[in-house]
């Protein structure tokens, strides 16, 4: 049997990024063999309980989240009134979190600007900077013990004048801008903005970081930047996904969108 050159650099780490909508090609009994080889999942807001639960489950992965703009994201079908996180899932809202297996580090802000009154899921820039300056201390040790101070920004909005539209709905959080300057993960990953023509680019490059629109799913390879390679990703193991047996709304067409 061969042996690993220890010279080589360690592979890409993939990454299922979904946002806003359930997709059928991922919502699938298929799922599974399609995305079997990703190493987490991020949900990036606006995304059912269930759904992510469902990738969990039927992908067996780490999933990481930010909640979106809408109050109403965290229901279960026959209680409305009752809020639920995805269990089992790490929410990644104002909080910076390094992934146990893949090393990656990881943080998110939810929402998105605030644009109409009385709304518990848009946030004011002012809150946005709070998360920032409550934060800040975890990243700047993160540059002193690992290097960098992160590998993925994940947040519901993306930044202003990057990926945003110019409808108060759309618009980006003008505080992620100095957070990219200052904090430069290679990657940020957001939702948010419907991107329904696909001629239309989903990608634009801000500073140091790649700012990807990842709606309604990507799967996005990142460099391994951990200070240790990351640990071999387990095979799926053979069990049809529970959920997938439940809903099984037909088999996709399409490896990525
Ligand atoms: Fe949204």
């Amino acid at each position: 049997m061969a042996t690993p050159n220890q010279n080589q650099p360690p592979p890409p780490i993939p990454v299922l990024a979904v946002s806003d909508e359930t997709d059928p090609r991922l919502h699938s009994p298929t799922v599974r063999e399609r995305q079997g080889h990703v190493a987490l999942v991020i949900g990036c807001g606006d995304l059912p309980t269930g759904y992510l639960e469902f990738l969990a489950d039927a992908l067996n992965r780490p999933v990481y989240y930010v909640l979106g703009n809408h109050a109403d994201e965290l229901r279960r079908g026959c209680c409305r009134s009752e809020a639920a996180k995805p269990m089992g899932a790490i929410d990644l809202g104002g909080r910076v979190v390094r992934d146990p297996r893949t090393g990656l580090i990881l943080a998110g802000f939810p929402g998105s600007p605030r644009y109409g009154e009385h709304e518990p899921a848009q946030y004011a820039e002012r809150e946005i900077w709070w998360m920032i300056a409550k934060m800040a201390p975890r990243l700047l040790w993160n540059r002193l013990r690992h290097g960098r101070g992160l590998d993925v920004l994940v947040t519901h909005a993306p930044p202003r004048h990057v990926n945003d539209r110019e409808d108060p709905a759309h618009r980006g959080y003008e505080a992620l801008r100095p957070f990219l300057r200052w904090f430069r993960p290679p990657v940020h990953l957001h939702g948010h903005v419907h991107l329904y023509d696909r001629s239309l680019p989903s990608e634009e490059r801000f500073e140091a970081t790649r700012v990807i629109n990842v709606f309604p799913y990507k799967v996005v390879e990142l460099e391994p930047f951990a200070a240790s390679a990351p640990a071999p990703v387990p095979a799926p193991d053979r069990a049809t996904p529970r959920m997938a047996r439940r809903t099984a709304p037909g088999s996709a067409s399409t490896e990525t969108p």
